[in-house]
């Protein structure tokens, strides 16, 4: 059976209650958190840095699954990665060194991925796909939770699984943006293995569980 990872995002969860909403993750069966940083640079939005990340990390064993929408992502990959990610996932849009950067991100003990926006080639990381631990296909503009799902990525991840294939790389081929019980079969048919849901999961109707069951009960196999 191949690989099914389920991570919510938490920017789209209720942060005075940050505490519960991962005890309530961890209980539904999530199987890493999703922690998008942004600098309002990159994108336009400001979230969360390291300071936040150690806070989880002291709060669960869960793996911390950290997107850097940020510039100059190497300046802080170290404080991150003492923080507690366990994945580091850097824009190719933000990364002129990207094959060292990836290096650096595997030095410090985390996963080093790879992740591109929309409207930028699958071509443009296919020099790294055979270094990357993981690689994120965004389906939506990265900077906000909500956004609804662009059907046109979804050519973009069979693209990247079939060259992962053709590599024999066991990277995770994971899925961001507009992901619920509709587009993550989609996804999961293109070759997806590792979903992120935010308003998948903390805007579902029957709360947290049930969201993380509803979208566990879309994959048959
Ligand atoms: C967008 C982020 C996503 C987002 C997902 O820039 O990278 O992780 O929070 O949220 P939904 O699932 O609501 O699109
Ligand atoms: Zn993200």
């Amino acid at each position: 059976m191949s690989k099914f990872i389920l991570a919510p995002s938490i920017i789209a969860s209720d942060f005075l209650a940050l505490d519960r909403v991962v005890v309530q993750c961890e209980a539904a069966g999530a199987d890493w958190l999703h922690v998008d940083v942004m600098d309002g640079r990159f994108v336009p939005n400001i979230t969360v840095g390291p300071f936040v990340v150690a806070a989880l990390r002291r709060a669960t064993k869960l793996p911390l699954d950290v997107h850097l929408m940020i510039e100059e992502p190497e300046r802080y990959l170290e404080d991150f990665a003492r923080a507690g990610a366990s994945n580091l996932t850097v824009h190719v849009e933000t990364c002129p060194q990207l094959e060292d950067t990836l290096q650096v991100i595997k030095s410090l003990g985390c996963r080093a991925g790879v992740t591109l926006n929309p409207a930028t080639p699958v071509s443009r990381i296919e020099p790294v796909l055979g270094q990357a631990d993981l690689v994120l296909v965004l389906s939506v503009n990265p900077g906000f939770s909500g956004q609804e799902f662009m059907p046109e990525t979804i050519s973009k991840v069979a693209q990247v699984r079939k060259k992962l294939d053709e590599l024999g790389s066991q990277a995770f081929l994971e899925v961001d943006g507009g992901i619920n019980a509709e587009t993550l079969p989609l996804m999961r048919s293109a070759g997806a293995d590792t979903f992120v849901a935010g308003q998948g999961i903390f805007q579902y109707s029957g709360g947290i569980e049930a969201g993380i069951r509803a979208l566990r009960a879309t994959v048959t196999e």
